[in-house]
């Protein structure tokens, strides 16, 4: 008795980021007000107390403050949620205790948020901040991004600092890949564009933050398929009624329907479904709901119930991204409680694979995590978690780390799927390479000394610096150099070379696509061995096709391998062709010469771009030796 449609939704549940004097309090309150969603008595409470302190107009963040105030005293969580309604819609607000947690309340109740407020102050423009809230929402699937640009009023409603404003953000937003960002110029504590249209601003001919908020399409971002029921309470008043209490995290379900129960794997089927208002056919997700069973079978607090042939994935390594939300940095290694839906098992980071700067959005190597730091990580938990990824289903594909000592959530993640490598990341070793010997009766041999222990000793981290460009582009002489300077610095390096490697390694092989393929291969296999011996290593090899580079790539973690390309326009090689064999080659002499007669695949995602043709040898090692520092590979 499946409904064939799904009830409509009119509900928009959304959170608000900013920084504590972008006005947020005032923005929520202005809200609450100017739709007269607030009750009678607090918003007499609210003129009372602005009147004694002499103000003419109601202090409205006083409203949202003082609400909190009020809250706190009774409820110990770190968010809390602000319901208001419209003729047309209601509305839920996440909203936590301000100051500098702000990445909580986007992060926390993410799983259905769908629309976030990003509060920018006009005078002083796209911040850092501003960056990461942005990154967040994209990051946590958040399909909505509203740009608040508040504080017109103070800015004279200046149509060009707004614009200015729209162009920054979006010039970062389009990196970002998000979907639907729309832009408000608004003033929260004048009221302009919150529920009225401005009279100041004639200039902006869009939605007020209101009618955005009640019209913004919600719904499409749930996960309606895929049935997930994690089981918070079991309830036996009885001896003849058992229910199991819980949200439906995703999906849905009818009476009747078959359920298998996770971990134990015992199957039953959905007698009843009761709610607060009685019993029902169905229940969707978000629905809280008690369901009960037509066979007695053992199941407790954490287990899950899913559909029969929708099973979600099963491990107990994660590769995660972790958005660190406490003033206590990361202990790797240190063990943490990790809350997964409505489990909670024990667990920790094994490894830290980076740091994303959220101004430039680049990796770099670290140590740890901190306060409101974003990072990749490789996840163990002492018993394995069914989840799905982030990307397919927010509620099971999320969960938070708690610290065992103070019972503090320390960061909220999100799962990107099982690890591949962390393995051998918990051995501290480099893994077998992914080209499976001929016979299986050779096996990979660990090293003696791992990886971390060498780069312990070094005092700097190991890398794959890989050069690739056309030849005569200057990928030996920079490559040459930069060691003569790596080296007088104390950095371990290894120095490998395309003419070299091919004068014996690979002296069997020519330029065919083929041979060039194999030529990489084993240029790759080799870096890759240099590199788990600690070694900054240069490899500079013409490498011309993207398959091939991103071969060599994968042989190495992530942020340990810099892709640079040596860039020189092909009329500039011609020219210097310092062992003369362009003049060969456009002869007809040489056969298939990169950039003459066989293809160069310019690189798309390289770290680093350096322009032989533009700068000085001396300029470009400065830019590379400024990467290295950056990433944390030299100090
Ligand atoms: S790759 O394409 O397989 O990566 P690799 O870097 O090893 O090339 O070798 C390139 C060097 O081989 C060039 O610097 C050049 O001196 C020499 N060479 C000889 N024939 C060719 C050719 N057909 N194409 C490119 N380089 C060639």
């Amino acid at each position: 008795m499946t409904p064939t449609t799904l009830p409509q939704i009119d509900l928009l549940r959304f959170s608000t980021a900013g920084s504590v004097d972008d006005g947020k309090s005032t923005l929520i309150g202005r809200l609450l007000y100017d739709s007269k969603a607030i009750f009678a008595d607090q918003l007499e409470a609210v003129e009372r107390a602005s009147a004694s302190r002499g103000d003419e107009e109601i202090d409205l963040a006083l409203l949202t403050d003082g609400l909190r105030a009020e809250r706190e005293q009774k409820i110990t969580i770190d968010v809390a949620y602000r319901y208001f309604a419209t003729p047309k819609r209601k509305f839920i607000i996440a909203d936590t205790p301000g100051h500098i947690q702000y990445t909580r309340n986007m992060v926390t109740g993410a799983s259905t948020a769908e629309l976030a407020i990003i509060l920018i102050d006009a005078r002083k423009g796209v911040l850092t901040q501003s960056r990461r809230h942005g990154f967040l929402a994209t990051l946590l699937r958040i399909p909505h991004l509203v740009v608040a640009v508040n504080k017109m009023d103070l800015v004279d409603y200046a149509q060009n600092v707004y614009t200015e404003i729209v162009r920054d953000y979006t010039a970062f937003t389009q990196k970002l890949n998000a979907q639907d960002v729309t832009f408000i110029p608004i003033s929260a504590l004048r009221g302009d564009n919150i529920v009225e249209k401005s009279g100041h601003m004639p200039w902006y001919d869009g939605p007020t933050l209101l009618h955005h908020l009640e019209n913004v399409n919600v719904g499409a971002s749930l996960n309606n398929i895929d049935f997930r029921y994690p089981v918070q309470y079991v309830l036996r008043p009885n001896q003849q009624f058992r229910g199991y209490a819980g949200q439906v995290a995703s999906g849905r379900i009818a009476v009747g329907e078959a359920v298998v129960a996770l971990p134990s794997g015992l199957q039953s089927r959905v007698k009843a479904i009761v709610t607060a208002d009685g019993e029902r056919d169905w229940a969707n997700v978000g629905d809280s709901v008690v369901l009960t069973l037509t066979d007695e079978i053992d199941i407790s607090r954490g287990d899950m119930l899913v559909r029969v042939n929708n099973l979600p994935e099963k491990s107990n390594r994660l590769d995660a991204t972790l958005c660190w939300m406490s003033e206590e940095p990361l202990k790797r290694r240190g063990q943490y409680w990790v809350q997964h839906t409505t489990r909670l098992v024990s667990g920790f980071v094994a490894e830290l694979n980076y740091r994303i700067d959220v101004d430039t959005m680049h990796r770099e190597a670290t140590d740890t995590l901190r306060l409101n730091e974003i990072g990749r990580v490789q996840l163990v938990t002492t018993q394995p978690l069914y989840y799905d990824r982030y990307a397919l289903n927010r509620a099971t594909g999320s969960f938070i780390l708690i610290d065992p000592a103070t019972n503090n959530t320390v960061a909220a993640g999100m799962i990107r799927g099982e690890s591949q490598d962390v393995g051998r990341l918990l051995e501290g070793e480099v893994e077998a390479t992914p080209v499976r010997p001929k016979s299986s009766n050779v096996i990979w041999e660990q090293h003696g000394i791992t990886l971390a222990q060498r780069e312990e000793k070094n005092g700097h981290k190991a890398a794959v610096l890989w050069f690739t460009g056309l030849s005569g582009s200057g990928k030996s002489t920079i490559a040459r150099k930069l060691e003569q300077h790596l080296f007088a610095a104390g950095i371990h390096t290894m120095y490998l070379d395309g003419d070299n490697l091919r004068h014996g390694l690979n002296g069997d092989l020519g330029f065919s696509s083929a041979d060039r393929q194999e030529n990489i291969r084993r240029a790759a296999e080799l870096a890759k061995l240099s590199f788990a011996h600690g070694n900054v290593t240069l490899a500079c090899f013409i490498s011309p096709f993207t398959a091939d580079r991103r071969f060599a790539r994968q042989l190495i973690p992530d942020g340990r391998f810099l892709e640079i390309y040596v860039k020189c326009d092909l009329e500039v090689v011609k020219r210097r062709d310092p062992k003369g064999l362009y003049a060969k080659a456009l002869a007809g002499k040489i056969p298939d010469f990169t950039g003459i007669s066989s293809p160069y695949e310019e690189p798309v995602n390289a770290e680093l771009v350096v322009e032989t043709d533009i700068y000085s040898v001396d300029d470009i090692i400065a830019q590379i030796m400024a990467l290295l520092r950056q990433r944390g590979i030299v100090p």
